[in-house]
């Protein structure tokens, strides 16, 4: 490869403003603070537009194949009902109760998956917990207002 200087000039003075293991302490320092460090307390709220739009397509990936387009569920066809440990993925739009549980709960059931059915799997294996926050984010931008008004334990004296 082509470099135009044989030596790092700094460097060969031996005048690092910061060392490399420091450098890379602060930038891990710096990533634990930012994304992860902020709370998913925006239960209730309107999801960022920026997030539902990484969570979308993270979902069309991951999530579509049985939650449905836009989160309207699985179809359920006749020869699946009564058949032992299946259960059909629920709606994540507001029709059912997706809007029921808070953010944290809800990043919670996909980070560990279904302790019911294999089918849900624990998603921590494949996605961040950015991914994770995102995919709610863009669950969120699905609902109407009420339902995201009414989110997560409030919902019953919501109704
Ligand atoms: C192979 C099918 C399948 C895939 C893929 C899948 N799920 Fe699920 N999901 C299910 C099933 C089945 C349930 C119901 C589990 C139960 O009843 O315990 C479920 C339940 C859920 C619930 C709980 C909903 C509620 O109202 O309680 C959430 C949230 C959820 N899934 C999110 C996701 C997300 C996000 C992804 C993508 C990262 C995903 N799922 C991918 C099958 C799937």
């Amino acid at each position: 490869m082509y470099s135009p200087l044989p030596q790092n000039p700094v460097r060969a003075v031996g005048r690092r403003a910061v060392s490399p293991p420091l450098a890379s302490l602060i930038l891990f320092l710096m990533l634990i603070a930012l994304p992860g460090g902020k709370a998913p307390a925006e239960t209730g709220k309107k999801p960022d537009p920026h997030a539902a739009l990484r969570g979308a397509k993270l979902y069309k990936n991951f999530c579509q194949s049985c939650h449905g387009k836009r989160g309207v569920g699985e179809t359920v066809y006749p020869w699946n009902v009564g058949k032992p440990g299946y259960f059909p993925a629920p709606a994540l739009d507001d029709s059912q109760h997706a809007w029921h549980h808070s953010d944290e709960d809800l990043a919670k059931f996909i980070r560990e998956g279904s302790p019911r059915t294999p089918r849900m799997p624990a998603w921590k294996k494949n996605l961040s917990e950015q991914n994770i926050r995102d995919i709610v984010a863009y669950m969120k931008s699905l609902w109407g207002n009420r339902a995201l008004e009414c989110q997560g334990p409030k919902h019953m004296s919501c109704m």
